[in-house]
């Protein structure tokens, strides 16, 4: 349905079906010792709870897959029962595997008919804000196969020769431009039958979904990212995520 009297793009997709696959069975080992990465709290609240309602907040998402540690499935539903979700918003719980990549496909694989567009977002990004997770969502509906929300990088880069040993001062090849750089984060947006197929097909290690859809030679674009969309990886990140929230909460005059 369009809500505007704008032609649409060629290929856009008004009313598809939005689901959000929540990879949340890593163990989070650059945190530290202690439970698994999405579960640990932020300011008193499960970081995975954060990530599923900033799914949960676009009103486009009308299903939620998370992708549980194996071992944790039975706590996971505890979990969205005892916290307030909307009730426009449906959710599924699933064991995860040893990869991300695995884990991600067990969630695709929980994916009823109906739904065209689907969203990956790591529960490890828990502050996204809404309106990043629609900017995605809206280029994929205006036709693009992936959506990727990057930002541009603050730090140069180098790059390093291969297999050096550790601790020892690494030789530079390179400096690439930064300026054509972009630092990518979730979540991404596909259109369900590329995101299926580039599963199906693409195998080997990758750290990110839109990966495995450019190895499909299919086109992925970058829309901005967000600053708060950051991934909670070492134990500074719990810190900054946690002032985060504390300015949210000022700012809403709580
Ligand atoms: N993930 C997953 N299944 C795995 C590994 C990772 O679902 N087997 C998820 C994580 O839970 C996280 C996201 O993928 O939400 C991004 O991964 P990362 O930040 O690397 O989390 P971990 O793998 O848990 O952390 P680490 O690499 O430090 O162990
Ligand atoms: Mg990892």
């Amino acid at each position: 349905m369009s809500d505007d009297s704008l032609p649409s793009p060629p290929g856009a997709r008004t009313g598809a079906r939005t689901a959000a696959v929540i990879p949340a069975a890593g163990r989070g080992v650059r945190l530290g010792p202690g439970a698994p990465k999405a579960l640990r709290a932020l300011n008193g609240t499960p970081m995975l709870i954060h990530a599923v309602r900033a799914m949960a907040a676009s009103r486009a998402v009308s299903l939620v897959i998370v992708v549980a540690p194996p071992d944790g499935t039975a706590e996971v539903k505890t979990l969205l029962d005892a916290h307030a979700l909307p009730e426009r918003t449906d959710f599924l719980v699933v064991p995860g595997g040893e990869t991300r990549q695995e884990s991600v496909r067990l969630g695709l694989d929980a994916l009823p008919p109906g739904i065209d567009i689907v969203l990956v977002h790591d529960a490890a990004r828990p502050l996204v804000p809404v309106d990043t997770v629609d900017s995605v969502i809206e280029a994929v509906r205006d036709g693009a196969p992936a959506v990727v929300p990057a930002l541009p990088l603050a730090d140069t880069v180098k790059q390093v020769e291969q297999g050096g040993a550790a601790g020892e001062p690494e030789p530079v090849v390179a400096t690439p431009d930064r300026s054509l750089l972009r630092a990518v984060q979730t979540p991404q947006g596909f259109d369900r039958e590329t995101l299926l197929r580039a599963h199906e097909v693409v195998t080997g290690n990758v750290t990110d979904d839109a990966s495995m859809v450019e190895q499909l030679g299919l086109r992925v674009v970058v829309v901005p990212g967000h600053e708060e969309a950051f991934k909670v990886t070492r134990p500074l990140d719990l810190v900054l995520a946690e002032a985060v929230l504390a300015r949210r909460r000022l700012n809403d005059g709580f």
